[in-house]
């Protein structure tokens, strides 16, 4: 691995890639070029010009100079853009490129983006995991792909928090929107509980007695006692789940959160879960193995 100095290119340069120069020109970085469209037609006097200033970059006219002048490039274009972007590009690409894409995408894009660079670059799948305007540098990124591990060894050293989830392209985008899988999904139940709550006058109780619950309590240990216990009592869980909705139709209030508990725990009843697992596993994995082996019909790993 090289030990000479970054040279840093950023493809896009709007919100992310600003906020991230200035920190990286803080942190030491010099010679950091930067590319969008928008950029190359700038004319003296443009408001961005003043933006790449500020964040200490030198705005490009081409793609083709960008990938002169840098050996990481970091793409951070909307979604939609990636693999246009990356197409332009591409022919520019040299195989001692690392290549990251962070922008926010499908992870069939980015096993897509993998297989367009091939073995012009190093490509990165990367997903930037919380606000840039707000944490800068310290903004944490997960990474995946052969080359991830090189990506995050060459740039924590200079202030980046990166953490390789995944040997594949397409595991660090598929990370991001999984995660919204459970943070978004969690926001509707909570609407639906406070919703039915609100409409019985409890809801400051419930607040209470929900957070009494589940503060204290590492959330490693809800997954395990969650996943584990569903898989042992889902059957006695659906008569429990009717009568909630019966509450919840009596009040008026939403109920689609838990139809799908009452779904999913028939679906669990179905593949035979009580009778694979009478008590709580020590992992979730032998539970999450069975499901996955019954939605398949192919038998657990
Ligand atoms: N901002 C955040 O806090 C944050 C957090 C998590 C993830 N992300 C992800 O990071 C990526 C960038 O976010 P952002 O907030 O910086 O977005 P943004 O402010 O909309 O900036 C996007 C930049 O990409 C450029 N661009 C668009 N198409 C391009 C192309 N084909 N070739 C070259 N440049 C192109 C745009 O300029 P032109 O249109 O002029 O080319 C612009 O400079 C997104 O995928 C976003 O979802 C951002």
């Amino acid at each position: 691995m090289s030990s000479a100095p970054i040279r840093l290119g950023l493809l896009g340069f709007g919100e992310a890639a600003a906020r991230l120069a200035k920190d990286f020109s803080q942190a030491g970085f010099t010679d950091i070029v930067a590319y969008s469209r928008s950029g190359a037609k700038a004319q003296p006097g443009d408001p961005l010009h003043q933006r790449a200033e500020a964040a200490g970059v030198k705005l490009v006219k081409t793609v083709g100079t960008l990938a002169k002048k840098s050996d990481l490039i970091l793409a951070l274009t909307p979604g939609k853009s990636a693999l246009p972007a990356l197409k332009k590009i591409r022919k520019y690409l040299r195989p001692d490129h690392l290549y990251v894409d962070a922008s926010s995408n499908s992870a069939h894009n980015m096993e897509k983006a993998a297989e367009i660079v091939g073995s012009a670059a190093k490509f990165v799948d990367s997903s930037i995991m919380g606000p840039v305007d707000i944490l800068g540098l310290k903004v944490p990124f997960v990474a995946s792909g052969p080359h991830a591990a090189e990506f995050r060894d060459r740039m924590t050293p200079h202030g980046m928090v990166i953490t390789v989830v995944g040997n594949n392209p397409g595991d660090a985008s598929a990370m991001k929107l999984i995660r919204s899988v459970l943070m978004k999904g969690l926001a509707m139940l909570l609407l639906e509980t406070m919703e039915a709550a609100q409409r019985r006058n409890i809801l400051d109780a419930v607040i209470e007695d929900s957070s009494a619950t589940f503060n204290d309590i590492p959330f490693q240990k809800i997954i395990k006692r969650y996943v584990g216990g569903t898989a042992v009592h889902c059957e006695r869980r659906i008569h429990e789940m009717k009568e909630c909705l019966e509450l919840l139709h009596d009040m008026k209030s939403t109920d689609r959160a838990t139809k799908s508990t009452i779904a999913m725990l028939r679906e669990m009843v179905k593949m035979g879960m009580p009778q694979k697992f009478t008590s709580e596993p020590d992992s979730i994995h032998p539970v999450i193995d069975a499901l996955i082996a019954a939605r398949d019909g192919t038998k657990p790993a």
